[in-house]
Parts: structure tokens; sequence; C-alpha cells
């Protein structure tokens, strides 16, 4: 990977320190295998050099920090591709790296995306010592024939193996299933449930199968189960994740309020945050209210109030909370209620898909099977 920063002209520290959240993400490309339904940026490379990827991660790092120096970092996120592939000292090195320069919120949450077939029994341990305190497992099913349906390496035995060991070493964990699999029954997908229930994570994420253009399913023509099935299955997974203490915070997460992804609300909520390496993005709000899109390597943007007030809406949706007015408007410039559709909020509001209040804007259980056709009508000028 060549690096070549592109300054800004822009005076530095831009980004005031505004006790809001700040968020710092950390793309690792690589993994040690395809998986069929995957349209993320992954490669498999086996012979990298990490130490070269990771200074240079590291002079991007430094790109970043003259424009958010005054931020307390209150995460970090390692995600993927297979961060898990990465060596632990090296994931250290980041972190201290990232601590040296940013004030560190004492209760700061730094992840990992983790798959077991990266898990040699010391794995885990070797992360929480690097200094990882939130570790995301990802199982995608549990059975065998499924697994090898979704093209994963590793089997039920192994899975449940490195389930145990993170159950062991963190404190704070996640697990990611994929369901609405070709033939999965509502039966099949409640007793899978029940099992993920039952190990204990703090937080489950669950999405349903998309087949992506370009993607290997996609070519084999494999189909995306049925709309009304699959929208079965989501209600079925909601209210009994509802009543076993894992209420849905975004649409495909579930968790306790202490255990919500402190770094992916980051995203949701409009934030500030960086990203490190291919593929990844960033948004930066200065104190003037200027939002720059950063992107790979060191591009910053400038981002119009209007696409600001459009991403704002369909990221803000996605949460259980919805959107909150005061906030929406100190992130865009725009007073929510002026920007979207006023007819369209009447009808959709007629027909309880969404909730409009005085200081929130959000779905109801109904609006969050068709998010989608809604945030097309609230942007729609008509
Ligand atoms: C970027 S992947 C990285 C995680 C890790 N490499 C792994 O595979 O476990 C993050 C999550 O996205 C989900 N995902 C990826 N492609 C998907 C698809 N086509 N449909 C549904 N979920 C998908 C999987 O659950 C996966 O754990
Ligand atoms: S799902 Fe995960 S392991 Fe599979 S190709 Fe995508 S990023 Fe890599």
């Amino acid at each position: 990977m060549t690096f070549s920063p592109k300054r800004y002209s822009e005076p530095n520290k831009a980004a005031e320190n505004t006790c809001r959240p700040f968020g710092i993400y950390i793309h690792w490309p690589y993994c040690k295998s395809k998986c069929p339904y995957c349209d993320f940026f992954s490669q498999v490379k086996p012979h990298i050099n990490q130490e070269a990827i990771i200074d240079e991660y590291i002079k991007e790092l430094d790109f970043y920090y003259d424009y958010t120096a005054r931020e307390e970092v209150t995460s970090i996120f390692f995600g993927g591709g297979t961060p898990s592939l990465i060596k632990p000292q090296l994931i250290e090195k980041i972190i201290n790296h990232i601590a040296r320069h940013w004030c560190i919120s004492p209760k700061v949450e730094i992840s990992l995306e983790a798959n077991p077939n990266t898990d040699d029994g010391t794995l885990f341990l070797n992360l929480k010592s690097a200094g990882i305190n939130r570790l995301s497992l990802g199982v995608q099913s549990l059975n065998d024939k499924d697994l090898k349906f979704l093209g994963r390496t590793h089997t039920l035995s192994q899975a449940l193996k490195s389930i145990d060991h993170v159950l062991k070493t963190f404190d704070n964990h996640s697990m990611d299933l994929i369901y609405a699999r070709p033939n999965q029954s509502l039966k099949s997908w409640q007793e899978e449930l029940q099992q993920a229930v039952s190990f204990g994570f703090k937080h489950l994420s669950l999405y349903q199968l998309t087949i992506e253009e370009g993607t290997f399913f996609a070519k084999k023509g494999i189909k995306e189960l049925e709309e009304e099935i699959a929208a079965n299955m989501y209600r079925q997974t909601v209210s009994y994740l509802r009543e076993h203490n894992y209420p849905r915070y975004e649409v495909s997460n579930f968790a306790s309020s202490q255990y919500e992804s402190r770094h992916n609300k980051l995203y949701w909520q409009g934030d500030n945050y960086i990203g490190i390496g291919p593929s990844a993005h960033g948004r930066i709000q200065t104190q003037a209210g200027k939002i720059y899109a950063t992107t790979h390597p060191c591009q910053m943007e400038n981002l119009s109030p209007q696409d600001r007030a459009e991403e704002l809406l369909f990221m803000g949706l996605r949460l259980q909370t919805g959107i909150d007015k005061t906030l929406y408007l100190n992130r865009c410039g725009i007073p929510l209620d002026s920007f979207i559709n006023q007819p369209a909020l009447a009808r959709l509001s007629k027909m309880h898909l969404i909730d409009n209040t005085q200081t929130h804007l959000k779905l109801t259980d109904k609006g969050f099977l068709v998010m989608n056709t809604i945030v097309e009508q609230l942007i729609c000028p008509e």
C-alpha cells in the first residue's frame, strides 16, 4: 500500500472538544478466505507485511490528529475484513499511539471483530492484553450445514470453543449471526435464536442475509428469502429478544442500554469519527459547523448541509429512539421539520408507521419493516 497524504488547506485543530463522542475506526481489509455473500472490501492475501501496513496507518492517524486534536476518544473499533488476523502487538502499537496523542475517555470502548477461524486458543487473551475491551465474534450460524452454505471455514464445534473463550476473557462481548437464509424455517431460526440467547453475550447483531451484486451468491443466482417470511422472522426476532432482555436499539442490533455499541452509535447519531485504512471513511464537524467527509487516504471533502441532513435522516431512523431534533439541527444546521416532506410525514403518521413528537422522530414497530420506503418518502420533494 502506498501512502500519499494530501494535506487539506484548512487551518488545523478544526474540531474543538464539544464533549460529544468521538471515535476512531481502523479497517483491516484482509481475510483468510472470501465468504460468498460478502461485498465488504476484503482481500485474501496470505503474505503481507503487517508491520509496514500498520506504520502507514499510524501516518494516517497523525494526519487526522491535526483536525481532531481536542476531541476525547470515546471509542476505537477494529473492523474488517478480519482484524483478528492483526498481530496483537500491532493492535497494541496502534492503541498506544492513539493514547499518546489524543485524550482518552476513562470509559473508552475498544472493540475488535474476530472470526472463529483465527482463534488459536490464546488469541483473545493476547487481544485483551493489547487493550481490546469488547470483542465481537462473527459466528453467523449455529449449525454446520448453514456454516458450510455460508462458506465459513469454521465448524460449529470451533464456533462453540471460540464463544467459550470470548465469554471467559471479556466482560463486554457481542456475536453476529446471519438469518433468513434460503430454506431456513421460522422454527429452526427460533431454535437458533434461543441458543444464541443462552450463551449470555452482552450484545447481539443479527442480520438478514442480503444478496449483494457482484458476490459469488449473486452470480450463482441465490435468492433472498421471500419478503413476507423474512419479515415474520424479523418480528419474531425482535419480540423474542425483547422478552429476553435484548431490546432492539437499532434495526439489527440488540442489547440493554449499557451494552449498546458506543462506536456504532456514533454513525447513527451523526457524531465525529475518523476512519483509517482502505474503505474507511469519517465525518468531522468543526465548531463553526462545517462538515468534512473523509476517505482513504487522507482526503477531506466538504459535505453540503443538504447531503448531511439526508444521511442524518436515514442513519437516525435506524435507531429505536429515532432522531433527536435538537441534535439533528446541531449536526446539519437544518431543522428536521423543514427538511422532510410534510404531507408524506402526515400520511406516514396516520398509517402508524412513524411517530413524530415535539422532540423526536422515530419509526414504529410496523415502520421498521418498511424503513427504506419511509425514508424515500420523507426525502422526496413530491
Ligand atoms: C464486515 S463483516 C466482518 C466480520 C468478520 N469478518 C466476519 O466475517 O465474521 C460484519 C458482519 O456483516 C454481516 N454481513 C456481511 N455480509 C452480509 C450479507 N450479505 N448479509 C447479511 N449480513 C452480512 C456479517 O454478520 C458479518 O459478521
Ligand atoms: S464476511 Fe468477514 S470473513 Fe467473510 S469475506 Fe467478509 S469480511 Fe471476510
